[in-house]
C-alpha cells in the first residue's frame, strides 16, 4: 500500500477529559482518507481531522451510496493498544460495500489504515474500564453528477472518538408492530446509511410515548423480533440465551457473535432461532425472570428494563447477578487482557 502520512501541528492530546463528552462529539486528531477513481484507490493519507469539501452534486449526497463500520480499540491493561476483531468488521464492511455496489477495499490497506491511524492517535484511547476508542470507517460516493447512477468515484475514511456508556440507564422499548426497519430482500444486513435515517421517524414516535428505543418486528407478520434500536436483540430466559437467527434483515453483529462464542464456552445453552414476541410476553406474564438487552459494538450490552407491546408494560430482570452482566465482563476481560483471548479476536498495535 501506497500513502503518506502527514502529522497534525499538534500532537498532544488536546482534549484530557473525553468522559464528559457526549459519543461521537469529539474526533480524535487525525483521519484516513483514500480515493476512489479510475478504478483503484490512490492517494491514501492520514491527516489532521477537517471538513471535507464535495459538490454539492455528490451523488452520496442524494441517493444515499453511503455504507459505515463502527468498531473499538481498548487500552490493555499492560498497555498495549487493542482493537477488537478487526478482520469480522473488515469483511462485513466488504459485504455491506457489495450490496450497494460500492467498491470493495482491500484487505492490506484496510488494515494498514487501522492500524497506522490507532497508534497515531493513541493517546486518545481511553484508559478506564468502562472506555474504548469508537472507530468509525466509512465510504461515500462523491462522483459529481445528478443521474441516478452508481457512482465511478467514492472516498473510503476512518475517525476515531473516544467512547464511553453508550446509554446511561436501562432502556424502555417499544414492540414495533407498524413501521419496519427492513425486509427480506432489502438492505438490512448491510451497514448502509439509509437503514438508519428510515429509522428515525419510528423511534422519534415511540420516544414521544415515553421509550428509548424501539423492538422491530418482521416486516411480513410483526410477529418476530428483529433488531432493537440500533443493535442486535438477545433475551435470557431459563439459563439460555436466546436471540433471532441472522437473516437479510438482521446485521451481523460482532458483538452477537462474540456474546454467543462466549456464552457456548461457559456451557450455557444457546438458540439462535426465530422468537416470537408472543413467546416473550408470556414468560413475562408468567413471572419468569427474562433478561432481555440489545447487543452493538457501541452500546456492548444494553439492558432492557421495559418492553411494552400491545399498550401493555412489562418488566425485565436486570438484577447485579444477571447474566448478560457476566458475559459482558467475560468480553471486557478478553479486550483488556485480562482473560486470555483463545480466539484471536485481539488485534495488538
Ligand atoms: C455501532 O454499534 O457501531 C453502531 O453502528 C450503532 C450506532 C452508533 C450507529
Amino acid at each position: 500500500m501506497e500513502y503518506t502520512i502527514s502529522i497534525s501541528a499538534q500532537p498532544e492530546r488536546a482534549v484530557k477529559d473525553t468522559k464528559s463528552i457526549p459519543f461521537g462529539q469529539q474526533p480524535t486528531e487525525h483521519m484516513f482518507v483514500s480515493e476512489y477513481r479510475d478504478g483503484r484507490w490512490q492517494n491514501s493519507r492520514i491527516v489532521p481531522f477537517a471538513d471535507l469539501t464535495m459538490s454539492p452534486i455528490a451523488l452520496c449526497l442524494h441517493y444515499g451510496q453511503t455504507v459505515f463500520e463502527g468498531m473499538k480499540a481498548f487500552a490493555m491493561n499492560d498497555g498495549h493498544i487493542n482493537i477488537f476483531r478487526p478482520e469480522k468488521h473488515y469483511q462485513r464492511f466488504n459485504k455491506s460495500l457489495e450490496r450497494m455496489c460500492m467498491p470493495q477495499v482491500p484487505k492490506s490497506l484496510f488494515m494498514e489504515a487501522l492500524h497506522q491511524l490507532v497508534q497515531l492517535d493513541g493517546s486518545w484511547v481511553p484508559t478506564e474500564m468502562d472506555g474504548s476508542l469508537y472507530i468509525r470507517p466509512f465510504m461515500i460516493a462523491t462522483e459529481s453528477r445528478l443521474g441516478v447512477k452508481i457512482s465511478d468515484e467514492y472516498l473510503f475514511m476512518i475517525v476515531c472518538t473516544p467512547a464511553y456508556q453508550y446509554y446511561a440507564k436501562p432502556l424502555k422499548v417499544k414492540v414495533e408492530d407498524k413501521y419496519v426497519r427492513a425486509a427480506d430482500g432489502g438492505t438490512g444486513f448491510a451497514k448502509c446509511g439509509g437503514n438508519y435515517g428510515g429509522s428515525f421517524y419510528p423511534t422519534q414516535l415511540a420516544r414521544e410515548a415515553g421509550y428509548d428505543q424501539v423492538l422491530w418486528t418482521d416486516s411480513k407478520t410483526h410477529e418476530f423480533f428483529e433488531e432493537s434500536g440500533t443493535m442486535n436483540i438477545m433475551f435470557c430466559i431459563d439459563g439460555k440465551l436466546i436471540t433471532p437467527p441472522l437473516s437479510g434483515s438482521i446485521l451481523d453483529g460482532v458483538t452477537r457473535d462474540s456474546l454467543l462464542t462466549l456464552a457456548k464456552e461457559k456451557g450455557i445453552a444457546t438458540e439462535e432461532r426465530p422468537v416470537r414476541y408472543k413467546e416473550i410476553i408470556e414468560a413475562l406474564e408468567s413471572g419468569k425472570r427474562v433478561e432481555a438487552f440489545g447487543a452493538g459494538t457501541a452500546a456492548v450490552i444494553a439492558p432492557i428494563e421495559v418492553i411494552a407491546a400491545a399498550g401493555k408494560e412489562y418488566t425485565c430482570y436486570i438484577g447485579e447477578d444477571a447474566l448478560m452482566y457476566q458475559l459482558q465482563k467475560d468480553l471486557l476481560n478478553i479486550r483488556k487482557g485480562i482473560a486470555p483471548d483463545t480466539h484471536n479476536w485481539n488485534y495488538i498495535i
